[in-house]
């Protein structure tokens, strides 16, 4: 199989999910898998407190950084700063839906002006030697015809933007909570996949509904890359095998207690800077989501780890409510998936 290219498989951006413990316990589970910052604002870099919202680790790498902003210049500085941060690709928001975001006027309203898009991706492009790439939805309100989606994409793309993760899925901009406009409006995955075949020469990556690698691959017979969100954090070692399966590598696939115990010294890393263990615990409550003992590891974490002086003897104590069965299982590609590489 030749080289897949970062994109093929991604973790979505996710506020208060994605955060650096989160990315950081992720790439213990995959090492190849892309993954997205939660979504930060041109304002807040500008005048915020850049390392709280920009330091990561350098093992959360290959790692994207997303912006939610409309104004070139903003953009522009705001990548460059995420350029020097070490960031690997620079992503716009063009997806969300939250009121916050509307009275901004960036997020899924961007839909309605591909415009300021194209001037913010050039202006970005201009600023930074990385990829920029745009996420959308497939429309917004009464912008939902693919004609529009089409001039979109094309207006986008003329600026310079060659890749673009599309949820299939349009939002309400009233009306809706964001959580509603993930789960209400219908997926559309024939959409993408028409965008797919009128672009053909854009990197179109595939975002919404996708709960199992064996379904991003179904996908990966058409679309350039799979973006998964929910189910990856929900269920994080869905991604156990996504090296192997999606990037066709070799090496095997962690267990569970591999991935807990490449944890530990990140753990006693941040505790000693005094990060509470439930600000770390909490990403890693669905580790061992559909398991025996997955009740006792959510039990013992959510009661004890946001204590005071909290510190490894719980995450070793959670672990000792999980069978060893289940910690030393290792999920094997089968033959038939394997033939395929
Ligand atoms: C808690 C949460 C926060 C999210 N935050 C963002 C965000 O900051 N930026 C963004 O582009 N999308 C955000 N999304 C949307 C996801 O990136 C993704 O598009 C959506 O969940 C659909 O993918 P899925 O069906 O695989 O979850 C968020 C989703 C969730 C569940």
């Amino acid at each position: 199989m030749s080289p897949r290219p970062p994109h093929t498989l991604s973790v979505a951006p996710m506020m208060d999910w994605t955060d650096r413990h989160d990315r950081f316990f992720l790439r213990q589970i995959t090492r190849r898998t892309l993954l997205y910052t939660e979504m930060v604002t041109t304002g807040a870099i500008l005048h915020g407190k850049k390392h709280q919202l920009l330091d990561f680790s350098p093992e959360e790498q290959p790692l994207a950084l997303q912006l939610g902003g409309n104004d070139p210049r903003e953009l522009a500085e705001s990548a460059r700063i995420g350029a020097d941060w070490g960031y690997a690709e620079i992503n716009l928001n063009c997806g969300c839906p939250s009121d916050r975001v509307q009275s901004g006027r960036f997020g899924a309203c961007l839909m309605a002006e591909p415009e300021t898009v194209a001037r913010g991706v050039e202006a970005m492009r201009a600023a930074v030697d990385l990829p920029v790439t745009v996420k959308h939805r497939i429309g917004i309100d009464d912008l939902d015809s693919y004609e529009h989606l089409s001039r979109f994409v094309s207006t986008v793309a003329a600026a310079g933007c060659e890749t673009f993760i599309v949820h299939a899925r349009k939002a309400w901009l009233q009306g809706l909570s964001p959580k509603e406009n993930r789960e209400i409006p219908p997926l559309s995955y024939e959409t993408v996949q028409r965008l797919k075949q009128d672009f053909p020469g854009l990197t179109i990556v595939l975002n919404g509904g996708v709960k199992s690698l064996e379904a991003a691959r179904a996908h990966l017979a058409w679309a350039d890359g799979v973006m998964i969100g929910r189910e990856a954090y929900q269920n994080p070692y869905v991604l156990a095998l996504a090296d192997r399966r999606i990037f066709g590598e070799n090496t095997p696939a962690p267990t569970r207690r591999e991935v807990l115990e490449r944890m530990f010294p990140y753990v006693e890393r941040m505790l000693a800077q005094d990060v509470y263990l439930s600000r770390i615990t909490r990403h890693m409550l669905g580790l061992f989501q559909g398991q025996p003992g997955a009740r006792g590891w959510k039990r013992h974490l959510s009661e004890n780890a946001h204590r005071p002086g909290a510190g490894m003897a719980v995450l070793r104590e959670a672990m000792s409510r999980v069978p060893d069965a289940v910690l030393d299982a290792r999920p094997e590609v089968d033959a038939q998936t394997a033939a395929a590489h």
